[in-house]
């Protein structure tokens, strides 16, 4: 796609808003409850409208769905429950035509326990090449212990125990998430031959770009040795240092691989990780010059709302950028995340481990104020922008799902303490006063229930309304391309107001205020405001923001 006009040479993915669409809780067309690709693109014009530049597709291949498609059984198709490879192709060409990008999910660091090569692996018993592909090792105390202390990040311990094709206990396998997930060998040439290839096919069919999920489990230390985890601990990768299955500096090889595959291709193919890991400068080896292009900034999303707290994350991240020269990326919500407006109503407003929460009642009148707030803040940050779908409508986590509609595998392995990621995950609502509210054809149930409540918050009752979250949302984006200082994506420089308030410019005429503290903030001399999160006046109300405009532009 050719660059826009002022884009000059600037990357397209350098300032990108990209929008998470999680595909079977976004539209569904064909009436099996699911979200699809054709749901997808018969609700592109809402992107559009809404005025991002790119979606980001989670895994639609073949998949059994023990964790979502995130668990992938064929790499070069797509799960005939949602769509097929030509509805694919006409997806990229509509959305392309439409000014959007389109970045696909690749899940390399495990396969589907019903890939083939899993399944030849398990048939061919101990010592089998096909082993190779994967962590098969023999168990501790005669067999019948897991190879080391290693943990999923699901809950429990990360390795299973297979029965051999002889009927009896055999070796384990390793699984950094669900048992349905075994991790691949990324030593195994075969394995990187494999998803050399793979890229291509995706590369070549026309997708933009590449999130590369779970980037850090990619590559183990040699000899799996222990973690030295404390018995019950929890999967908290933004803490750990020197651990053995996370993080550890061999993976980098992986992706200066794909990125060489990358750069034969023209259009400026994005490469983006999802990486946990500890703290910024452990980030930024991800996205040196010849690995991937951006990662998710999870300190962002995991920071509480606090201005004390967000000025550093948002300072550490830039200082530690720089030095490798990428731009950062703002997150506020994922298809893994308690939504924001529900974590920003509690009293604890950081986010927690994959769904492992506390479950603090929320003030959701409080966190929607918030979230409107925190979206002026993220969106005139410099770098990217990841919106994950429904946050630009408002939408709180659905924190009261009946037990026995959840599918999240968090739900089983935290011994059902943990009821995991599904409350964020509950179909869009599109029209209609009442479920499936658009989403699927009236009287089909959707894959998880919609609360009736939500019929205040459908695009179609937003979409009119100026001071809905939608139209605040489709403001800013809107703005975002014109305003100097954000188009140009100028540098940010601190304005103080004091220890409560996030304060900043970009450029000589653009400021951007948030007022975290509990007092009202005048807003006389601080410039002209052009967005406001909340009520008009002189003064910024606590917990919103502004968007002024400070000298000439
Ligand atoms: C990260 C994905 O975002 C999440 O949904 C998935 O469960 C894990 N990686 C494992 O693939």
């Amino acid at each position: 796609m050719p660059a826009t006009a002022g884009e000059g040479r600037r990357p397209w993915w350098r300032t990108a808003v990209v929008y998470e669409v999680y595909l079977r809780s976004f539209a569904d067309s064909d009436g099996n409850g699911l979200g699809d690709v054709n749901g997808l693109r018969g609700r592109l014009a809402h992107l559009v409208d809404l005025g991002v530049d790119a979606v980001w597709i989670t895994p639609w291949y073949p998949s059994p769905m023990a964790d979502g498609g995130y668990d992938v059984s064929d790499y070069r198709d797509i799960d005939p429950r949602v769509g097929t490879l030509a509805d694919v192709d006409a997806l990229l060409a509509e959305a392309h035509a439409a000014g959007l990008r389109v970045v696909i999910d690749l899940v390399a660091n495990h396969t589907s326990a019903e890939h083939p090569w899993f399944a030849a692996a398990v048939a061919g018993g101990p010592g089998a090449p096909e082993r190779a592909r994967y962590f098969f090792r023999d168990g501790r105390a005669g067999g019948a212990e897991p190879p080391n202390d290693w943990i999923s990040a699901f809950g429990g311990r990360a390795w299973t125990r297979v029965t051999e094709p002889d009927g009896r206990p055999g070796q384990w396998y390793l699984h950094l998430f669900a048992p349905e997930q075994p991790d691949l060998d990324w030593d195994d040439v075969t394995v990187q031959e494999e998803f050399d290839d793979i890229l291509r096919f995706w590369l070549d069919r026309g997708v933009d770009g590449i999130r590369v999920d779970a980037a850090p489990a990619m590559a183990k230390l040699p000899g799996l040795p222990d973690a030295g985890h404390r018995p019950g601990a929890l999967f908290e990768s933004s803490a750990w240092v020197d651990n053995p299955h996370w993080d550890v500096d061999e993976v980098h090889e992986i992706f200066r691989r794909w990125r060489r595959i990358g750069d034969t291709y023209d259009g400026d193919r994005l490469f983006v990780s999802e990486a946990v890991v500890n703290g910024p400068e452990r980030l930024s080896r991800y996205v040196r010059p010849d690995e991937l292009h951006t990662t998710f900034n999870f300190d962002y999303l995991k920071a509480p709302w606090d201005a004390g707290s967000i000025r550093a994350v948002i300072e550490g991240t830039l200082a530690a950028l720089a030095p490798v020269g990428a731009p950062a990326t703002w997150v506020l919500s994922s298809h893994d995340e308690t939504r924001h407006v529900t974590r920003f109503g509690r009293v604890s407003s950081g986010a927690a481990t994959m769904g492992f929460d506390a479950s603090a009642p929320a003030d959701l009148e409080l966190g929607l104020r918030r979230a409107r707030a925190a979206a002026l803040l993220t969106l005139a940050l410099p770098g990217g922008a990841y919106l994950y779908q429904g946050e630009e409508l408002g939408l709180p986590e659905v924190e009261d799902l009946p037990e026995e509609v959840l599918q999240d595998p968090t739900w089983e392995r935290s011994g059902r303490t943990a009821r995991g990621r599904d409350g964020c995950r509950v179909p869009l609502p599109w029209s209609g006063d009442r479920p499936p509210f658009g989403f699927s054809a009236d009287g089909v149930q959707p894959w998880l229930p919609q609360p009736e409540s939500w019929r205040g918050l459908t695009v179609a009752a937003q979409r009119e309304d100026p001071s809905s979250t939608l139209s605040l949302y489709r403001d800013a984006l809107r703005l975002r391309r014109s305003l100097h200082g954000l188009a140009d994506d100028a540098p940010l420089t601190w304005h103080e107001l004091g220890p409560d308030i996030v304060a900043f410019d970009r450029g000589p005429a653009f400021r951007c205020v948030v007022n975290m503290s509990a007092r009202p903030l005048p807003l006389a001399g601080l410039g002209r405001p052009v967005l406001r999160s909340g009520d008009d006046g002189d003064a910024l109300p606590p917990d919103t923001a502004a968007w002024l405009v400070t000298g000439y532009s």
